[in-house]
């Protein structure tokens, strides 16, 4: 497990640092007090970031350059048990470290930069294990806010972090994950944005922006193909330039366009061999050259391996130190330098590239503070509650949702519903108010990435406010007793849970006696209603014993209320899956996880090319399998209507518009998903792809206009040896679905031949 390597890694890397490092980490702190602020040209807020951070780079000193690419852990590394492994020896934080912090990096005061306070952020305010965790707001999971397809939802949820993190003295926030969801087993898919490149990149894309709406930074991670646990730290993700541009890549280039984050934080893995921190083509020359990124890159924590092969293919800054063997940077890379290995001017682009990030989102000009009394729980929690009850997908529903008024009496079955909501586990771990109500039942690791953790916003208590009914809870340990109990009620909601967490992939299954409990209950009395907390997909053998399911995810916060609001209808559910759900694990592209149960030697391969781009639906499309329930799905409360497709090509560009209309009985919210296939000449890597949605409120009766425009590269193939994208003349079918699997009314529309350089941008002459 991640913890014990974690501790592995950490005390090799303790002994490197007391031989050899000690004195090179010296220099950099802690620093002299700053001198009384003052006007210099760099503080001139009307220049643009480049231009302030060439001015203030011509100041620096190399050791001030170096000190802004030398990262810590920000964590006494006694609560990661060191003092255990090695006794005497202790490594701890820099002082100036937010306590039970994932990293810091230290400023140099005399000019006036900031040190770098830096937390994880994916679902709100992450604290690292130890004595005092800080208590903030979580959001449902990453996968719930991407199941919302709502893009103000997305940037709202960011920017409730942002503030909360402002005001626990952060400014770097490593958040915006989006790795693609090309493996459902992935433990760590619940922070991420799910399988499509255009819905991931820019739902993540928006919660970048909102987090930096708050002139702090905020990572893009992890990049790249770091989208199986299993052998993180050394598998190789193995894909062609084609295949990753137009799947993952793409995700990233979406996220980065849309969030415009300071900094974009590297993988463990390996991509094609090489470590993806010290991965040429991945930094140098997709990242910085073809996307144009300005910001730094900075390394997982863990994931530096070299000091002159990571500068040179790109690494900006080492994190997290001692996760590394060795503190490669500092001290090391001054050696580098001055021995000409590491080019000067590279130095000078590391450094700059930092400035870069902290001038272009304001975190150079508005000093974070530790104001936790300022910080509104009441409002950000109700974000939490809107962004969960939004992202909630109804999976199935045989007419016994929302519950009806007259059930006198409601049975709740398993999932410690009694006692609150699931969270996923892992550095993003957010601790709420009220404490872990099973902190009692030691459920999980008991380390890193564990323990399990719930938030104490219960279910239960919500249904028993919200309800008429009697509602009567039992944890479904013994199943006759929970039958019996089954037998006896109007209704009954089965609680099925799936704790996942990084550093461990999942199995597409229910935790503990989930699976059976839902059968027993369901065989008991049909009115059976399952809900869901889950990482991803499960399978689900119970499912046609069953009148209905409701996938949760994990809801964050509020997320009891927000279960309980769904149920009963007080808002009607709208989020529609952001990944495919499988029958059976034979319908993967690898049945069989990579490297599972296999020694860490030789390196894993895993084979991406199987899929390819053909990610998730389109893989399922291609292999015309028919899964459990297809990317899109969802079911609400009210019924809608597509009227008056039509698909217009206006300089060359195409945009989508239709009518929606509310054709049913309550206020509810739509996504009107525009699906395109291609020609067979065109060469997509499969039959469709999503090229754009949009999500609609409407009131019964009411309808909407809707326009949709859609990214070129939507429609397009990237071609590697002229490295741009084409888009192939001719007919194209453009339908409007409901999801992936349930396309309604379809238009056609010729599109010229056109290409598009590495960004997207129209290429002259087409
Ligand atoms: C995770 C990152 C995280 C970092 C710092 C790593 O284990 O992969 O997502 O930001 O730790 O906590």
């Amino acid at each position: 497990m991640t913890f014990v390597k974690r501790s592995l890694i950490a005390t090799v890397a303790l002994g490197a640092m007391l031989v050899s490092a000690a004195p090179a980490l010296a220099q950099f702190g802690p620093p002299p007090p700053p001198p009384p602020p003052k006007e210099t040209p760099w503080t001139n807020t009307a220049l643009d970031a480049h231009t302030r951070a060439d001015l203030l780079l011509k100041e620096m000193t190399q050791t001030e350059k170096l000190a802004l690419l030398m990262g810590h852990f920000g964590t006494n590394a006694e609560w990661m048990n060191l003092r255990g492994d090695i006794p005497g020896l202790g490594w701890k934080m820099p002082a100036e470290a937010r306590p039970q912090s994932a990293g810091f990096v230290f400023g140099v005061p005399r000019l006036g930069i900031p040190n770098q306070w830096q937390a994880d952020a994916g679902i709100g305010v992450a604290s690292q294990a130890g004595p005092a965790p800080r208590l903030r707001t979580a959001l449902p999971s990453g996968l719930a806010t991407a199941a919302t397809w709502d893009r103000q939802m997305a940037f709202a949820g960011g920017a409730m972090i942002g503030r909360e993190a402002r005001l626990s003295g952060f400014n770097v926030l490593l958040a915006g994950s989006v790795n693609l969801a090309r493996e459902p087993r992935n433990g760590r898919n619940f922070e991420y944005g799910g399988e499509d490149p255009l819905l991931a990149g820019v739902m993540v894309g928006e919660q970048i922006r909102g987090i930096q709406s708050n002139q702090i930074i905020s990572t893009l991670k992890h990049f790249a193909f770091n989208d199986q646990e299993t052998h993180r730290n050394s598998a190789s993700a193995n894909i062609s330039d084609k295949a990753g541009r137009e799947s993952d890549l793409l995700a990233f280039q979406y996220a980065l366009e849309v969030g415009k984050p300071g900094a974009v934080m590297c993988a463990y893995n390996r991509v094609n061999g090489v470590y993806a921190c010290e991965n040429d083509y991945l930094l140098n020359t997709v990242l910085k050259k073809d996307w144009g990124f300005s910001g730094f890159v900075m390394s997982d924590w863990g994931a530096t391996h070299s000091t002159i092969p990571a500068a040179n293919a790109g690494l900006d800054q080492q994190s997290g130190y001692p996760f590394d063997k060795a503190p490669y940077f500092a001290g090391a890379l001054a050696d580098a330098v001055n021995s000409g290995q590491v080019p000067e001017a590279r130095l000078d682009d590391m450094a700059r590239r930092v400035l870069w990030a902290l001038f272009s989102t304001g975190a150079f000009d508005k000093a974070v503070e530790v104001k936790e009394a300022e910080i509104d729980f009441a409002a950000h929690g109700k974000v939490s509650q809107a962004d969960a009850e939004a992202g909630m997908v109804l999976l199935k529903n045989e007419g016994v949702l929302p519950l009806a008024a007259s059930a006198r009496k409601i049975v709740v079955l398993g999932g410690y519903a009694d006692r609150g909501v699931l969270s996923g586990g892992g550095s993003s771990q957010v601790y709420g108010h009220g404490g872990n109500p099973v902190a009692d039942l030691n459920l999980g690791p008991k380390f890193f990435p564990g323990p399990v953790t719930y938030y104490p916003d219960a279910p239960v208590a919500a249904l028993k406010r919200l309800t008429r009914a009697e509602v009567i809870y039992d944890d479904g340990k013994d199943l006759k007793a929970a039958a019996e109990l089954a037998r006896s009620a109007d209704v009954v909601i089965v609680f099925g849970t799936q704790w996942t967490a990084e550093a461990i992939d999942a199995a597409l299954k229910l935790d503990q006696n989930g699976d059976a409990l839902i059968e027993a209950a369901a065989s008991a009395n049909p009115n059976t209603i399952v809900v869901l907390q889950t990482g991803g997909p499960v399978l689900m053998p119970w499912l046609s014993k069953t009148r209905a399911v409701l996938e949760a995810w994990y809801p964050g916060t509020q997320g009891g209320t927000a279960i309980a609001r769904v149920l009963t209808g007080a808002v009607s559910p709208s989020g529609r899956l952001p990944l495919t759900f499988p029958v059976s694990l034979d319908q993967l592209p690898r049945p069989v996880l990579d490297g599972l149960g296999q020694p860490d030697k030789p390196v894993t391969q895993i084979n991406y090319e199987i899929e390819g781009a053909a990610v998730g639906y389109k893989w399922f499309d291609r292999q015309n399998l028919k899964p459990l329930f297809a990317f899109g799905h969802g079911l609400t409360y009210s019924r809608f209507a597509y009227k008056g497709l039509k698909a217009d090509v206006r300089d060359g560009t195409l945009s989508v518009s239709l009518t929606v209309a509310n054709t049913g009985k309550r206020a509810a919210a739509d996504v009107p998903q525009i699906y395109v296939a291609a020609p067979q000449a065109a060469g997509w890597e499969a039959p469709k792809r999503l090229a754009g949605w949009d999500k609609v409120a409407l009131k019964p009766g009411q309808s909407r206009t809707v326009t949709v425009p859609v990214d070129p590269r939507t429609l397009a193939t990237y071609d590697p040896a002229g490295r741009l994208w084409r888009i192939r003349a001719g007919t194209y079918t453009v339908a409007v679905g409901s999801a992936a699997d349930a396309l309604g009314p379809k238009v056609e529309v010729t599109l010229p031949e056109a290409t598009f350089d590495v960004k997207g941008q129209r290429l002259a002459g087409n």
